[in-house]
């Protein structure tokens, strides 16, 4: 067959996916896609075909450039388990993750949040924990921490019947499912807040860590010259029916690199107090210094909804 009869009649090139050269290939993809009848598809696939051609063509790509493109993507895809996500990572670091949050937090993103992102550790099943129970299930070292914390309605009314998620890593700078010498569920814990909107618990002031970076994310910090540690933080799951699910995260005030976390979660209003404890510790196997941590969340009017959990 010649060229010449598979050429589309004139009256059929609206609609011909034949491109002619490198300006026309843009539109002929998007008119391709332009079926799909999800609308919110449609405008999103349309624009991530017009992002990524423009990207293309302001970078002017090489086909090297391309190959490794696709193998950073494909072992983003092999470097991910039940009990790892490199894609989410991969988002965390290169602060897609936060511009996400900051679009859909807050004012509609006109002011500082109070939310951060998910990051890639929480777990759906953390178990039910009394007020003022510890959430060290396995030994571990660090001071201890005493957080006294509560959850209130934009109007300062007390928030009664959340349930609060709370994870964090041990101060070795692992969690527990990345660390085999800490027991299932360690430093993990869900809370019910009270009438008063409170939930109190123990566990030890975190420590600052690097995210991990045995994949591909690691290979690109590494050519960025960047490190990979994200300041001592706990993680926060707020969620009751009829409130906007609050993800957050709180940060140690005396963490040196609040300025430079590697995934960028860090607001001003997300840094807490933690306060060097004096006299005597409120609990009695506590002999080394410890600390406490007062700190309010305040949930908004909206829907509950929990997000897919990045690891099982
Ligand atoms: C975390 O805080 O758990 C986290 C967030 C982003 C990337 C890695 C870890
Ligand atoms: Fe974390």
């Amino acid at each position: 067959m010649t060229a010449q009869n598979i050429a589309p009649a004139p009256q059929d090139l609206a609609a011909s996916s034949i491109i002619t050269d490198e300006c026309s290939v843009t539109d002929v993809v998007v008119a391709a896609m332009a079926g799909a009848e999800n609308g919110r598809l449609r405008q999103i696939a349309e624009a991530f075909v017009r992002h990524m051609h423009a990207f293309a063509r302001e970078v002017r790509l090489t086909e090297e450039e391309f190959d490794l493109g696709i193998e950073f993507l494909n072992s983003i895809g092999q470097a991910s388990h039940d009990l790892h996500n490199e894609a989410i990572l991969f988002s965390d670091a290169i602060g897609f993750s936060t511009l996400v949050c900051l679009l859909n937090n807050g004012q509609n993103g006109a002011t500082e949040t109070a939310s951060a992102l998910l990051g890639p550790f929480w777990r759906m099943n953390s178990p039910h924990t009394e007020n003022g129970d510890s959430i060290v299930r396995s030994p571990t070292p660090g001071p201890a921490l005493f957080a006294h914390c509560r959850v209130a309605d934009p109007k300062g009314q007390p928030l009664a019947g959340v349930e609060v998620d709370v994870w964090q890593a041990s101060p070795v700078g692992l969690y527990e499912n990345q660390d085999a010498n800490q027991c299932e569920m360690n430093l993990r814990g869900k809370f019910t807040t009270d009438q008063d909107g409170r939930f109190w618990f123990r566990s030890v002031k975190p420590a600052g860590y690097p995210v991990p970076t045995d994949g591909p994310v690691g290979d690109l910090l590494r050519a960025q010259k960047r490190h990979p540690y994200r300041p001592a933080h706990l993680h926060f799951l707020g969620f009751k029916p009829g409130y906007k699910t609050l993800i957050t995260q709180v940060f140690v005030d005396d963490d040196g690199r609040l300025e430079s976390d590697v995934v960028f979660g860090v607001t001003r209003h997300l840094i807490g107090n933690f306060r060097p404890g004096e006299g005597t510790p409120p609990a009695a196997d506590v002999t080394g210094p410890w600390y406490r941590l007062d700190y309010e969340f305040v949930m908004e009017p909206g829907e509950a909804k929990l997000p897919k959990p990045p690891i099982k």
